[in-house]
């Protein structure tokens, strides 16, 4: 019999694909991400399992997901539905693909007595009979980046769990409109050159890899860290004469020669939120989507979009900020509330946040 041995943090950091690793030596026991979250289960005195349960049926919908974006140009799945979403954004078929797969999935699953999506009007209470105790809501963005499915770019999708704060029955506005401090888990899946799904319970952050030949997640970045300082940041500079002039300013500045903070930066823009952060976080680097003329109050989605990589980022060591708030500490009014974004290593957004302090008159505020 061949022997196993467990997976060094180190040579897992540094695989990546741990699967494809261990076949090509042999000898690894991987580590799925079914067993990760039960291991972790753990960390919560008096869990039951629910979380666990439902996490894993959100890799399961995430998988199915990705089996629609990986064939996206061979079936009719690719361009627009013909319809609008709360936003007044064009719904691309994935967008609702993607959202009726994690509603249902979710729905049947039990742990969740609601669902929202930045793809639904309203809020939606599972009423089923299994459903309606679901101690959780789920809030989430099915589909992120959406411009980019018809030309092969990354995309994503971004989730963000609650414990519900009504007692029983179906959920009710109250469970979805909590501060971002309240979440009980979050998390995105990127499809990208690889699969990967990156959650926090609040106990660090952790990213596996989806190895298609056995459908599995594998753990593959374990507790990951954002570098405190980076080099790169994101934003849609074509937007540049309606950005505050905090940011303006910032930009210049990353454009400027000075060995000492290895200036200039790199500018880095996918232009789907799940991508950019996600190479921010690993490599260090800021993310910023401020308020412009089209969109006086950002354009991001507090509660799909910013919440729960805000949550990630803290967790992983990072910062984001509304330019002068801690996102975490909004308190939301509406389903679909807008916020600027500033989100990634620490130093960085708090430089932003002093740029845009020390400009603030100029930006007409
Ligand atoms: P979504 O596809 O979920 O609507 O999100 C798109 C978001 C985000 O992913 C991205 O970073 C940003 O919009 C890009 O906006 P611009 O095209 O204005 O740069
Ligand atoms: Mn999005
Ligand atoms: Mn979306």
């Amino acid at each position: 019999m061949r022997q196993k041995y467990v997976v060094t943090h180190k040579i897992l950091t540094t695989a990546g694909f741990c699967v494809n690793f261990a076949s090509t030596i042999g000898l690894m026991k991987v580590k799925t991400l079914g067993e990760f979250v039960i291991e972790r289960q753990s960390d919560f005195p008096f869990a039951t399992g629910e979380l666990t349960r439902l996490l894993s049926d959100i890799s399961i919908a995430a998988k199915i997901v990705n089996r629609e974006v990986n064939k996206a140009g061979l079936v009719d799945i690719l361009g627009a539905q013909g319809s609008e979403n709360m936003s007044g954004e064009a719904q691309q078929k994935l967008d609702v693909y993607a959202n009726n797969q994690f509603m249902s999935a979710l729905m049947a699953g039990g742990e969740v007595c609601g669902f929202a999506s930045e793809e639904e009007d309203n809020f939606i209470s599972f009423n089923g009979a299994i459903s309606k105790s679901g101690k959780y809501v789920v809030l989430i963005d099915p589909l992120d980046g959406s411009s980019n499915i018809d030309v092969n770019v990354s995309i994503g999708t971004i989730f963000s769990i609650y414990r519900r704060l009504s007692l029983s029955g179906g959920a009710t506005l109250e469970d979805f409109l909590q501060k971002g401090t309240e979440q009980a888990a979050a998390g995105y899946i990127i499809y990208g050159s690889s699969t990967m799904m990156v959650y926090t319970t609040g106990n660090g952050v952790n990213g596996f890899t989806l190895d298609p030949s056995i459908g599995e997640f594998c753990l593959s970045h374990p507790d990951i860290t954002i570098p405190n300082k980076g080099i790169i940041y994101s934003i849609n500079e074509g937007n540049y004469v309606h950005f505050p002039e905090g940011v303006k300013r910032y930009i210049k500045y990353t454009q400027e020669e000075d060995l000492k903070t290895q200036r200039p930066y790199t500018s880095r823009y996918i232009g789907s939120l799940v991508a950019d952060f996600h190479r921010n976080m690993l490599k260090g680097g800021v993310y910023l989507y401020p308020e412009t003329a089209k969109s006086p109050k950002g354009k991001l989605r507090l509660l799909y979009e910013c919440n729960p990589l805000a949550f990630i980022a803290e967790q992983a060591g990072g910062m984001a900020s509304n330019g002068t708030k801690r996102i975490l500490d909004i308190e939301p009014k509406e389903l679909h509330q807008k916020t600027p974004l500033y989100i990634g290593s620490s130093s960085m957004v708090e430089k932003i946040e002093e740029f845009l302090e020390r400009h603030l008159e100029l930006s007409g505020k």
